[in-house]
């Protein structure tokens, strides 16, 4: 018997309780729910709390996650966290995270490709997975951009939300995970980054996150639509066959405009940025999760994911479900 391919058995979300809505950011900065609804589609976000670390997060959305799949902890024996605030330098949060969970010593580790890094985890754990090597895996994006947000800068503060989401996977003699794309192009490095770094113990330039808001707009529309049909093209599927469409939660404006590109009907897209706001390589796995939990995706579905985010980097993964 081969068991050649992975599938997705379970999910998990977990968001910190605090919300902070439009209205009360206008308290503290020079915004308006107006001006943040109109431009970006987001009414709230969910903010950490000052003990609570990007490891926490990761493990509520673990162990909700390992609970829909059935799976124990100490069966898992692949964690990859996608994450660009891990807790500490290092040790990465994927070790940190299989110590809380209690989950044995398989492989652990990050990968970092900002808001793709949960497309990033999830194809790297599948192809780790049809080698043959490893039996479950737990693949998690999770974040905490409060803390690399200048909360006095209006033009990115109001955009980003903490949270975390998670799925399991597991060895399957079908498919499950059809297949993944992945891009990267370090020449955009520049219009999306935090390009502080820490030396000598010391922080030199920027800790903050600084973007081009409209160069960063027009690249995500162009290689949001892109990839989709090279994704869909490689495993010989047509638009119309998806069931759901479920892309990186960054701005309705981005979503909207991807959808047009493609003429896929917004019927057909998760949408969670009015609620999450962009959570990074949180946002796909959490809008995943919502849309599991509230019954629209259903047991044999066609499902495309698909990111993008600083480096550039952007990428898709094609699952039947
Ligand atoms: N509240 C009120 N006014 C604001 C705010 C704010 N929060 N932020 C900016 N403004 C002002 C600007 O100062 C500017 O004022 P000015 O004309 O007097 O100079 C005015 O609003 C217009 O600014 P623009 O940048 O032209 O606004 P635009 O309509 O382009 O929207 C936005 C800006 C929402 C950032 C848009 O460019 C965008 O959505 N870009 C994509 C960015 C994104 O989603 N990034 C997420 C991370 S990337 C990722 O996940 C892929």
């Amino acid at each position: 018997m081969s068991l050649s391919y992975s599938r997705i058995v379970g999910c998990g979300g977990y968001l910190p309780a605090k919300i902070v809505s439009n209205d009360e950011l206008a308290r503290t900065v020079d915004t308006s729910d107006e001006w943040i609804f109109s431009r970006t589609g987001i009414k709230q976000r969910h903010i950490a709390a000052d003990g609570e670390l990007t490891s926490d997060l990761a493990l509520e959305a673990s162990r909700s996650a390992l609970a829909a799949a059935g799976i124990p902890s100490s069966a898992v024996d692949l964690i990859i966290v996608a994450t660009t605030t891990p807790d500490v330098i290092f040790p990465s949060t994927a070790c940190i995270l299989q110590a809380k969970l209690g989950a044995g010593t398989g492989a652990a580790f990050d990968v970092q490709a900002v808001c793709s890094g949960f497309m990033y985890a999830l194809a790297t754990a599948d192809a780790m997975m049809r080698t043959g090597a490893f039996r479950n895996a737990l693949v998690v994006g999770a974040e905490i951009y409060s803390r690399i947000l200048d909360w006095k800068d209006r033009s990115t503060c109001v955009l980003f939300g903490d949270g975390a989401g998670a799925m399991v996977l597991t060895r399957s003699e079908a498919p499950g995970i059809l297949g993944s794309r992945l891009h990267a192009d370090g020449r955009y490095r520049d219009i999306l980054a935090v390009p502080g770094s820490v030396r000598g113990g010391e922080v030199c330039g920027s800790p903050y996150l600084t973007m081009d808001g409209n160069a960063v707009f027009k690249f995500a529309v162009k290689v949001l639509g892109e990839v989709v049909d090279e994704t869909l093209a490689a495993h010989g599927f047509e638009r119309s066959q998806l069931d759901w469409l479920i892309p990186h939660q960054a701005n309705i404006r981005i979503i909207q405009a991807t959808a047009r590109r493609l003429g896929i009907p917004m019927q057909k897209i998760v949408v969670t940025v009015d609620r999450h706001a962009n959570t990074s390589a949180a946002s796909i796995p959490l809008a995943y999760d919502v849309a599991v939990r509230d019954g629209r995706i259903r047991p044999g579905q066609l499902v495309l994911m698909e990111g993008v985010g600083g480096g550039f980097t952007w990428g898709a993964v094609l699952a039947r479900v």
